[in-house]
């Protein structure tokens, strides 16, 4: 294990020796704290590693699950030196994110998030800057259609281009993961830059590339040791690859800005870039202090709708692909459905109160896929006393996503693909409470409109045109359900075949 973490075998001994002496520090604090104030509970923490031995860095998620069925809703578990209060089950974490909303708001900004965005943009921003960043992404998107008509045809015009890659395979299995993304990316391109962008464009290309790599890595255990023991940047490969990686991207959004700023209308604006240049320009013209518009405010915001918005609607979309090729009978009956409601022409979103059934098998997909399991750390932003427990300003929280997508007293069978969690009995679509894949609260997701509108679009359009099934040889059975961990879960490497359907 730690010679996978470090890929450098000198660096173990000094490890132990630093780990050794800031260990004590942390196991005395923590001791002496917690006879203070009544503290959430958790497993014995060891001096050294805290509870690093009871947790499974490969799939925290779930081993935080079973820890909150001993240690309850509200605990503490020790990642190294860090210590994070977990939170689990729907009714825990809505009360946290949506009744004490300000308690709980603040976003944990760890050191590899820092690195990457230094506490500029939207993701991992907190303060006047995250609040003036976030209420001008929302206002902007909304003015560039997000859930509107104009990004209703951008989304169908995408849709024209991915059924076209899907045909070129004829039929025979291939990985869609790289169409998607490019698909999935182009909506975001849309509304940020202006434009789409090729499938083939070198820029995208390698720009989705590092993207993906860079969020494979966030989730990978020498990151994770690197959030517990930032001195071991230097020494691990990961942490190298992942700022090398992130800085191309920023250069290459760089040039993008560059040339956006070059033919700059401030009286038409083309998409978000332009909006915030403008911004910008007028608060220099009235000479404002400490204006929140800056370049680096700007790179960072543009770089955070692209991580937190292609990736996770991308990768939704395959697990909905996976799901039809492994339950053919559940395929059969949203292509019945489409069929009898729309047929062949194009679907359009006003489709989709007539599409009860596709609908639910969407939801459940998303429930069931589950890709933010940890929703992205939260941290207290104040003394807060919560379900008994007192938390200290500026803890470390996880509200576990994966506890309220299958927590076991809200979905009848939270374990199996079952789409009628979303019907009633006569067959029509309901919304649950506990379906929080967008987290909720101050921190919730500002994409969820747009997200849900290419989920829709995307997935009916493709059942429209194809049947998904394994590659030849393999059983549905044998279709892996298995998630890749990183900061999302994504399907394992895999192949479909999508077969013309008319
Ligand atoms: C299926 C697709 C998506 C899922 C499952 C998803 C899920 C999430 C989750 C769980 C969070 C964390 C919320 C929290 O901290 O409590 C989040 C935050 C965020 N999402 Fe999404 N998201 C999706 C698509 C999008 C899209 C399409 C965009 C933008 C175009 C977007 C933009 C953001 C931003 C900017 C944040 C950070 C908000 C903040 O910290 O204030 N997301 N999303």
């Amino acid at each position: 294990m730690l010679e996978d973490i470090f890929q450098s075998s000198t660096s173990v001994s000094l490890l132990v020796t630093v780990v050794g002496l800031l260990a004590f520090h942390n196991f005395y604090s923590s001791f002496s704290s917690q006879e203070k104030r009544r503290e959430p509970p958790g497993p014995t923490c060891l001096p050294l590693l805290g509870n690093l031995l009871q947790v499974d860095l490969k799939r925290l998620d779930s081993s935080l699950f079973d820890l909150s069925k001993k240690y309850g809703p509200v605990f503490t578990v020790h990642l190294g030196l860090q210590k994070v209060v977990v939170l689990a089950g729907y009714k825990t974490v809505k009360q946290a994110l949506v009744n004490h909303a300000e308690e709980f708001g603040d976003r944990d900004i760890t050191p590899i998030f820092y690195d990457v965005h230094k506490g500029h943009g939207l993701l991992f921003s907190n303060g006047d800057s995250w609040k003036e960043m976030r209420r001008f992404a929302i206002a902007t998107l909304k003015d560039f259609g997000m859930g509107k008509r104009i990004t209703e045809e951008k989304i169908i015009d995408e849709c024209h281009y991915l059924i076209e890659v899907f045909e070129q395979h004829e039929g025979k299995a291939f990985d869609n993961t790289q169409a998607i993304s490019f698909a999935s990316s182009n909506i975001v391109a849309a509304i940020v830059f202006g434009k789409r962008f090729e499938y083939k464009d070198p820029v995208l290309r390698t720009m989705l590339k590092k993207d993906h790599e860079t969020i494979h890595l966030l989730g990978s255990p020498s990151i994770l040791m690197y959030n517990m023991f930032p001195w071991l940047g230097p020494f691990l490969q990961n942490w190298k690859r992942l700022i090398e990686n992130v800085r191309e991207n920023e250069e290459d959004i760089k040039r993008i800005v560059a040339d956006l700023k070059e033919t700059l209308n401030p009286e038409m604006h083309r998409c978000y870039v332009d909006v915030f240049l403008t911004r910008k320009m007028n608060l220099e013209e009235s000479e404002s202090k400490d204006s929140h518009y800056h370049v680096e405010n700007l790179v960072t915001s543009v770089t955070s709708l692209f991580a937190a918005g292609t990736d996770t609607s991308a990768n939704t979309l395959q697990w909905c692909l996976l799901f039809m090729a492994k339950y053919p009978h559940i395929q059969d009956q949203v292509q019945e459905e489409l069929s009898r409601v729309v047929g062949s022409r194009q679907v359009r979103v006003e489709d989709r109160k007539n599409l009860p059934y596709t609908d639910a098998v969407i939801h459940e997909s998303q429930r069931l896929a589950n890709v933010t399991p940890l929703s992205i750390p939260h941290k207290t932003s104040r003394d807060v006393t919560f379900q008994g427990y007192f938390i200290k300003a500026g803890t470390t929280v996880f509200p576990l996503l994966t506890s309220v997508l299958y927590d076991e007293s809200m979905w009848e069978s939270p374990h199996t693909f079952n789409p009628s969690h979303f019907l009633d009995k006569e067959g029509k679509f309901i919304r649950r409470e506990a379906f929080m894949a967008f987290s909720a609260g101050r921190r919730m997701c500002i994409g969820e409109s747009l997200a849900k509108m290419e989920l829709f679009l995307f997935f009916t359009s493709l059942l429209q045109h194809f049947r998904f099934t394994p590659p030849p040889g393999v059983t549905e059975e044998e279709l892996d359900l298995a998630p890749s961990v990183g900061f999302t879960l994504t399907p394992l490497p895999h192949e479909l075949c999508a077969v013309r359907r008319h």
